[in-house]
C-alpha cells in the first residue's frame, strides 16, 4: 500500500530479522517492502513519497534501488566505471578500477580509485557543462547578508572568473601540488577560488572563516601554503567581522614559526569595509580587484591523475591537533556528483540551496563540487539565517524559487558563527504563521538534513511545516572523511522513517560491530563501521598516515570506524545515535574535547580542565567544561569570562564553552585517568546515575563537584 503524502502506522508485523545472515537483513526487508508483504511494526511511522514524486524520480522504487545497490557492491568496478565514463577523462584509468587494503593486519591502508586516469574536476564542473550547452545557465545566485544585495553568474561567467584567478595563481608561482589556504566567507569568490586551485592542480585548504587566528595559523603551519586568499571583512547579521586582521595575526604567528607566506590575496568586500580602512603589509598583500581583472579569461587545464590530491580539510579528532583530511580527485569527483544526483533526485530544472559554509565538508561536496558537476544552479548565501529575522531562509527560498533545500537540524550550522544559534527545534517553538507561513515555499520539492541526528519531532516539523507535507527529507549521514553521503534516503525509492537516515548509498557497505569488533546482524546497536572502500573516501591524513591508520582502521581491524554509534531496526533502517569518541557535535560542528581542554589550560590560572558534551536544546550538544584553578586563585565571574574568551580566541566563537563548572578536583582513577562518564552525569544532572565511584582515587571529589554545580 502506498499512501500519498501521509504517514502510515497500520502495517502488520513480520517475523524478526535477527536470524538472517549478515547484510541480508537489509535486503530481505527491502524485498518485503517490494512485495508489500507487511512491513514495520505498528508503532513504526512510515512516510511515503507521493506516486507522482516517485514515478518521476531517478530511483523510483525499492526494487530499482536494490538492483543498483546489489550491482554496486557485487561489481564495484563495473558500477563505478559506468558512472565515471559520463565525465571527461583526458586519459582513461588503468585496468584496475580500484585498489584497496582496508585491513591494517595486512599492511598499509591504501585506497585508490581510477588510478592512471587523467582528469580535472574544474574542467568537469565548468567546461564540460558549457560544452554541452549550459554556458548561459545560472551557475550561482549570490544572496548577500543585507536583503536586496545580490548578484548571479552564469556558467560562462564563472569559468571566466575562475580562469582569471587560476592565471594569477600560476603567475605568482603556484604549481601543481602546492597548497593554497582560502579563508573567505560565503562570497562567490570562495567557490571561484576552490575551482581555480583545482584547475591548476593546486591543493586548496579552505579554513572556515569563523576560526580564530591561532587555528588558522596552526593550519597554515601544517600545510605551508604559497598563497593565502581572504577578504578584508564580512557582515554577518548585524556584526562586521574583520577577517584580514585575523589573517594578519595568523601570518605573523606562522612566520614566527618559520612558515612564511609570500602572497595574501585580499578581496575587497566593500559592503562590509572599504579598502582604505584595511591594514596592509606592502609586498605581501595584494588586492584581488587590482590584479585579477588583468588576466585572460581562459586558462589551460592541468590534467591530473585521479589520485592526485584535490584538497585538504582540517577536522577535529580526539586529540588536540586538527587532522588534515586529504581527498583526491577522480573518486571524489565521481562520488560527490553521484550522491548529489540521487540523494536529492536532482533534475536540471532544480534550484538548489545548501545552507552550509564552504569552510566545512558539506560546502565542499554539496555547495561547490557535487552540484556544479551536475550543472546545477546553486544559491550561495553570505548572511545568517536569523537576519534580519528568522524568516530569512524562507524568504530566500521564495526569492530564488529554491526546489532543493539542504540544511542542518541546527540551522546555525550553516554559518558556525556562535551568535546565530537557530535550530529547527527553535523555529518550531516560534509561531509558524509569523515566520514560515508568510512565505509560500511552493517551489520546494526535496529537503535535506545533515550534520547531526535529527530527532523525529524536528523531522516532522521540517516535513509538515516547511515542506507542507509534500517534500521527502534526505537525512544524509556522512563525514568529512567520507567525502560524500554514506547512508541516505533516495527520496523516491522508499518510505522514510522520521529520524532515520534509512539505507546505505550505492557501493557503501555499513556494518555495526560490538565493542570487540564483531559484526552484529539484524536488529542491533553498536559502532558504525564500513567494510570496503567507496570512491569518495579520504586517502590519508596530511603528513601522518600512521595517525590515519590508528584513528580509523585500528579500533576494529578490517573496517573503517566512523566514530559514531548506530542502530539498525528490524526493517534494516539505520539510526545514527551520535559520536562515541571524545568529539562533541555542537550545532553540527565537530569539536574535539581535547582541543577545548588545551585552550583552557593555556590560561595561566587554569591548572586542569575536562570537557564533556551535554544535551542542548538548540545546539544539539553543548560544551561543558570542568575547570580546576591554580591553587589560591579564587572563583570569579571575570575569570569565567576570560576562560571562555581564551577558547574563542584559540579555536573560534563556535567552540566557546556553554558552562564552566569549578572543580576543586577531577574524578580520576588510581592510575590518573579522568572518569568522563561521571563528569557527563554531573553535567547533565543525572546525579542518581553516577554509578560506581568507589574506584576513584578520591571519591569525595564527586560530592565537591555536585556542591559546586550551580555556582
Ligand atoms: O556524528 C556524525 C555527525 O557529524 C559527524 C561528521 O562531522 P563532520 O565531519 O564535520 O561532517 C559533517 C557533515 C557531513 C558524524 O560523525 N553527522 C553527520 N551527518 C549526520 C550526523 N549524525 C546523524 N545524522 C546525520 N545525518
Amino acid at each position: 500500500p502506498r499512501k500519498n503524502l501521509t504517514t502510515s502506522n497500520h502495517l502488520r508485523h513480520v517475523e524478526s530479522m535477527a536470524h538472517l545472515p549478515s547484510g541480508a537483513g537489509r535486503i530481505t526487508r527491502l524485498n518485503a517492502l517490494i512485495l508489500g508483504e507487511g512491513l514495520a511494526s505498528e508503532e513504526d511511522d512510515l512516510v511515503f513519497p507521493s506516486e507522482d514524486f516517485s514515478s518521476q524520480s531517478h530511483v523510483s522504487s525499492p526494487q530499482k534501488y536494490l538492483e543498483m545497490y546489489q550491482r554496486s557492491v557485487h561489481d564495484p568496478s563495473g558500477f563505478w566505471s559506468d558512472i565515471a565514463s559520463e565525465f571527461y577523462w583526458r586519459e582513461k584509468w588503468g585496468q584496475q578500477v580500484y585498489h584497496e587494503n582496508f585491513d591494517v593486519r595486512k599492511g598499509k591502508i591504501k585506497i585508490e580509485w581510477f588510478k592512471g586516469g587523467m582528469t580535472n574536476i574544474c574542467y568537469n564542473c565548468l567546461d564540460r557543462n558549457i560544452e554541452s550547452g549550459k554556458g548561459d545557465k545560472t551557475a550561482i545566485y549570490w544572496e548577500g547578508n543585507e536583503p536586496g544585495l545580490d548578484s548571479s553568474m552564469t556558467y560562462n561567467q564563472l569559468l571566466a572568473r575562475v580562469c582569471q584567478l587560476a592565471n594569477y595563481l600560476k603567475d605568482v608561482g603556484v604549481h601543481k601540488g602546492d597548497a593554497v589556504v582560502i579563508y573567505l566567507p560565503m562570497l562567490m569568490e570562495l567557490p571561484i577560488a576552490m575551482l581555480a586551485c583545482a584547475r591548476i592542480g593546486a591543493i586548496h585548504s579552505v579554513v572556515f572563516a569563523g576560526f580564530s587566528a591561532e587555528s588558522l595559523a596552526q593550519r597554515i603551519i601544517d600545510c605551508r601554503p604559497k598563497v593565502v586568499i581572504t577578504c578584508n571583512a564580512v557582515r554577518r547579521g548585524s556584526k562586521i567581522i574583520y577577517l584580514k586582521e585575523i589573517v594578519d595575526s595568523a601570518l605573523l604567528e606562522s612566520a614566527q614559526k618559520g612558515i612564511v607566506t609570500d602572497v595574501c590575496l585580499t578581496y575587497e568586500n566593500d559592503s562590509a569595509m572599504k579598502k582604505e580602512m584595511t591594514k596592509w603589509t606592502k609586498g605581501r598583500d595584494i588586492w584581488w580587484q587590482d590584479v585579477i581583472l588583468k588576466y585572460p579569461v581562459t586558462c589551460d587545464v592541468e590534467w591530473v591523475d585521479a589520485e592526485d590530491p584535490l584538497f585538504l580539510l582540517y577536522t577535529s579528532g580526539s586529540t588536540g591537533k586538527p587532522k588534515g583530511v586529504l581527498h583526491t580527485t577522480g573518486g571524489y569527483m565521481v562520488y560527490t556528483a553521484t550522491t548529489f544526483k540521487y540523494a536529492f533526485d536532482y533534475k536540471p530544472t532544480d534550484i538548489y540551496w545548501c545552507t552550509a559554509d564552504c569552510g566545512w565538508i558539506t560546502g565542499h561536496s554539496y555547495v561547490t563540487y557535487g552540484p556544479l558537476l551536475n550543472g546545477a544552479t546553486v544559491v550561495v548565501f553570505e548572511g545568517a539565517p536569523n537576519y534580519p529575522d528568522v524568516g530569512r531562509c524562507w524568504d530566500i527560498v521564495d526569492k530564488y524559487k529554491v526546489s532543493i533545500f539542504y540544511t542542518a537540524p541546527t540551522l546555525s550550522w550553516s554559518s558556525g558563527y556562535a551568535n546565530n544559534k537557530h535550530s529547527l527545534a527553535l523555529y518550531k517553538s516560534l509561531s509558524p504563521i509569523e515566520h514560515v507561513s508568510r512565505y509560500s515555499r511552493k517551489s520546494l520539492r526535496v529537503l535535506g538534513s545533515v550534520g547531526e541526528p535529527i530527532n523525529p519531532s524536528a523531522w516532522r516539523w521540517f516535513f509538515n511545516v516547511i515542506g507542507d507535507a509534500r517534500c521527502p527529507i534526505s537525512d544524509t549521514w556522512w563525514q568529512t572523511e567520507t567525502g560524500g553521503f554514506m547512508i541516505t534516503p533516495l527520496p523516491g525509492a522508499w518510505p522514510q522513517k522520521p529520524g532515520s537516515a534509512t539505507f546505505p548509498f550505492f557501493g557503501v557497505q555499513p556494518v555495526i560491530v560490538d565493542e570487540k569488533g564483531v559484526e552484529i546482524e539484524g536488529e542491533c546497536s553498536g559502532y558504525l563501521c564500513v567494510k570496503s572502500s567507496w570512491p569518495g573516501a579520504f586517502r590519508t591524513l596530511h603528513g601522518d598516515h600512521e595517525r590515519y591508520e590508528t584513528t580509523y582502521f585500528s579500533a576494529f581491524p578490517g573496517y573503517y570506524f566512523s566514530g559514531d554509534g548506530c542502530s539498525r531496526d528490524k526493517d534494516g533502517y539505520y539510526w545514527l545515535t551520535g559520536r562515541v569518541d571524545d568529539v562533541i557535535n555542537v550545532s553540527g560542528h565537530r569539536i574535539g574535547t581535547a582541543e577545548v581542554e588545551s585552550a583552557l589550560v593555556s590560561h595561566p590560572q587554569c591548572a586542569e580542565a575536562a570537557v564533556v558534551g551535554v544535551e542542548h536544546e538548540v545546539k544539539g550538544q553543548g560544551i561543558y567544561a570542568f575547570v580546576t584553578l591554580v591553587e589560591g586563585v579564587p572563583y570569579s565571574d571575570d575569570l569565567r569570562k576570560n576562560l571562555v574568551m581564551v577558547v574563542r580566541n584559540q579555536i573560534g566563537a563556535f567552540a566557546a564553552p556553554d558552562k564552566i563548572h569549578w572543580a576543586p578536583g577531577l574524578p580520576k582513577t588510581r592510575s590518573g585517568k579522568i572518569m568522563r562518564r561521571i563528569l557527563r552525569k554531573i553535567a547533565s544532572r543525572q546525579l542518581d546515575e553516577l554509578g560506581d565511584t568507589s574506584t576513584l582515587a578520591d571519591p569525595t571529589v564527586v560530592d565537591q563537584l555536585i556542591a559546586l554545580a550551580d555556582c
